[in-house]
């Protein structure tokens, strides 16, 4: 039988309850599409870095990129300096492992939980493709004359042409694939930022007529691009944009498919260690309560199958998600979901 290697980093407070979850519906759907996962736990996280001071070991990066996958719950503990986890542990595994796609699928499964009036599940549906190695999240810069008058901090945005080439292939291959309106949306700000914008609109234009004839290229500012997520979401099919407006506008997307009890993510090495998690952060304050929503863990355990290949496997966890979502579900909100986190795990595994 098939058989694939998972490493689970459930990692902060509420990330390894969710993780159990996804690796419930996950283990529902093996025997029925004939495959199987083997999961090999890894402590990391907040609690190891308080007992260690070691964020994240080399050898573990090493081990790390023998995996074809990692399934990824949440990073971020009260008692650790906001950065030092953020910075040493997913930033690191993203950089390290060369995880240079940040896919971002935004999909409203019900009408019930969706805040725009008048949109629906056929207006919200669309993938954003985030540049997940550069711009402005590659520590470029520094301080001069830090902490006198006159100090200057600079943070640089780091656009390499391989960097952007290689995102924006990726961004019309997935507009190629969805085969929905055909449309590669390029978010961007080339009415300020001159040079960075320059090269991804040259970039978008040369890789599209040359490579992707079939697919339309239209292009968004990202202030006016969170202003049509609101107004008409329905406009988009794939955005591509850099690292930091891809970090901005998702959030935004969360929120317009439901919030972050639903929203996953893929980091994503198409050749290599691929890393998926519920976008959200480890909400401490839920920890142990029962009450986290394990819908967004459950899907990234979706995007984790499509990426392995197992693309029925992941539709039919796709269809279990909006049948529990649709039927059971009555708020996708910590603690108002109308069942504990493991009985929605549960239910998916049921309806699966
Ligand atoms: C995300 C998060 C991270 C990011 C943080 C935790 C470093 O907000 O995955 O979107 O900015 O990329
Ligand atoms: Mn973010």
């Amino acid at each position: 039988m098939k058989s694939y290697n998972v490493a689970v980093i459930g990692g902060d407070g509420t990330g390894p309850e969710v993780v159990r979850e996804a690796i419930k519906v996950l283990d529902a759907a093996c025997p029925k599409f004939g495959f199987k996962l083997n999961y090999t736990p890894y402590d990391l996280g907040g609690e190891r870095y308080l007992r260690t001071n070691e964020a994240l070991p080399a050898s573990v990066v090493t081990e790390l990129r023998q995996f074809p996958v990692i399934l990824l719950g949440a990073i971020g503990h009260p008692d650790v300096k906001p950065g030092v986890l953020e910075k040493g542990i997913l930033l690191r595994l993203r950089f390290e492992l060369e995880q240079y796609i940040n896919l971002r699928p935004v999909k409203l499964y019900d009408d019930r939980f969706c805040p725009l009036r008048d949109k629906g599940p056929s207006d919200i549906d669309f993938v954003v493709v985030r540049e997940n190695n550069e711009g402005l999240y590659t520590g470029s810069g520094g301080f001069v004359f830090k902490g006198t008058p006159h100090e200057i901090a600079v943070q640089e945005s780091i656009n390499t042409r391989r960097g952007v080439e290689r995102c924006l292939r990726y961004a019309f291959e997935i507009a190629r694939k969805r085969n929905k309106d055909k449309k590669l949306t390029l978010c961007g700000k080339t009415n300020v930022l001159t040079f960075a914008f320059d090269l991804w609109e040259r970039a978008f234009h040369e890789v599209g007529a040359a490579e992707f004839p079939d697919i339309k290229r239209d292009y968004a500012h990202v202030d006016a691009t969170t202003m049509w997520f609101v107004k008409n979401p329905e406009w988009f099919d794939v955005i591509v944009t850099d690292n930091m407006f891809g970090d901005i506008i998702t959030d935004l997307g969360a929120m317009i498919q439901g919030g972050m009890g639903i929203a996953a993510g893929g980091n994503i090495n198409p050749s290599g260690t691929s890393m998926f998690e519920p976008i959200g952060g480890s909400a401490p304050k839920y920890t142990n309560q029962g009450v986290i929503n394990p819908l967004a863990a459950i899907c990234a355990g979706q995007m984790l199958l499509d990426f392995l290949g197992e693309s029925a496997a992941a539709k039919a966890i796709e269809t279990a998600v909006i049948k529990t979502t649709r039927e059971k579900i009555k708020s996708l909100a910590a603690g108002k979901m109308g069942y504990s986190t493991s009985q929605v795990g549960d239910l998916v595994a049921a309806a699966l």
